[in-house]
């Protein structure tokens, strides 16, 4: 924070970083992402993981903004309310989205029972990130994809966190378990749950 760049330069930096970060998710998740797994067909994939892109992309936004414009402190407010603003505001049209962990620093956050065998497999094999997908009834399908932590969320989730920083979050969290991850660990998944055009999609 005390370099000598402009704000925007580092703002710039951030995205740039987020946007390599993101690019590299994608490409991770794009390569093996086409394969269908269980019975969910490669559309139905591909439509939870579109369903999926804005609120990747705004958490990273909002988070990335406000880290800049007040530092950690200010960005747990983007996490505690827009996070689940955001997960809110995308899911409409019967699809519903978050994300969840198995180290929860809101238990609100808990995973459902589908999504926990999913967690399960990242956690027992974390170098395939591939996304999965279960069929939850002839209705619906449910699609996740894990969420890798980096450099930047350590100062929330890392193990060290700053005594301030620390304090804060242990007073809105209580039972806070998020922190002691390191670079590139398991850190939970983003999952969407949407109808699924199955019985249409058999035909094709
Ligand atoms: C400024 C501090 C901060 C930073 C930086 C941060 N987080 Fe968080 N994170 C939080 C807070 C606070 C919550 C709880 C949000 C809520 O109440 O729903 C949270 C929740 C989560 C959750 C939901 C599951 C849970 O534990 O409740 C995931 C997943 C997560 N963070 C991943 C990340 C990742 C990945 C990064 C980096 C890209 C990151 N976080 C950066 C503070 C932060």
């Amino acid at each position: 924070m005390s370099r000598k760049r402009s704000s925007k330069s580092r703002r710039g930096q951030l995205s740039v970083l987020c946007g390599l970060v993101l690019t590299f998710a994608m490409l991770l998740t794009g390569c093996q992402g086409t394969a269908p797994v269980a019975e969910v067909s490669v559309q139905e994939m591909e439509q939870a993981k579109n369903a999926l892109q804005p609120l990747k992309e705004q958490l990273v936004d909002a988070l990335t903004g406000a880290l800049e414009e007040g530092g950690p402190e200010s960005a747990i407010a983007v996490c505690r309310e827009k996070a689940p603003q955001i997960a809110a505001e995308l899911s409409v049209d019967g699809v519903q989205m978050g994300r969840t962990s198995h180290k929860l620093r809101n238990p609100e956050n808990a995973p459902q029972p589908w999504v926990e065998p999913l967690l399960a497999a990242y956690l027992e094999d974390p170098e395939n990130s591939k996304p999965r997908a279960v069929r939850l009834d002839d209705s619906r399908i449910g699609y996740v994809e894990p969420i890798y932590a980096m450099s930047f969320c350590l100062s929330c989730h890392g193990p060290s966190i700053e005594p301030a920083l620390q304090e804060t979050i242990q007073s809105l969290y209580p039972e806070d378990q998020a922190i002691g991850f390191h670079m590139n660990d398991v850190r939970g998944l983003f999952w969407v749950t949407l109808p699924s055009d199955a019985g249409a999609g058999m035909d094709t």
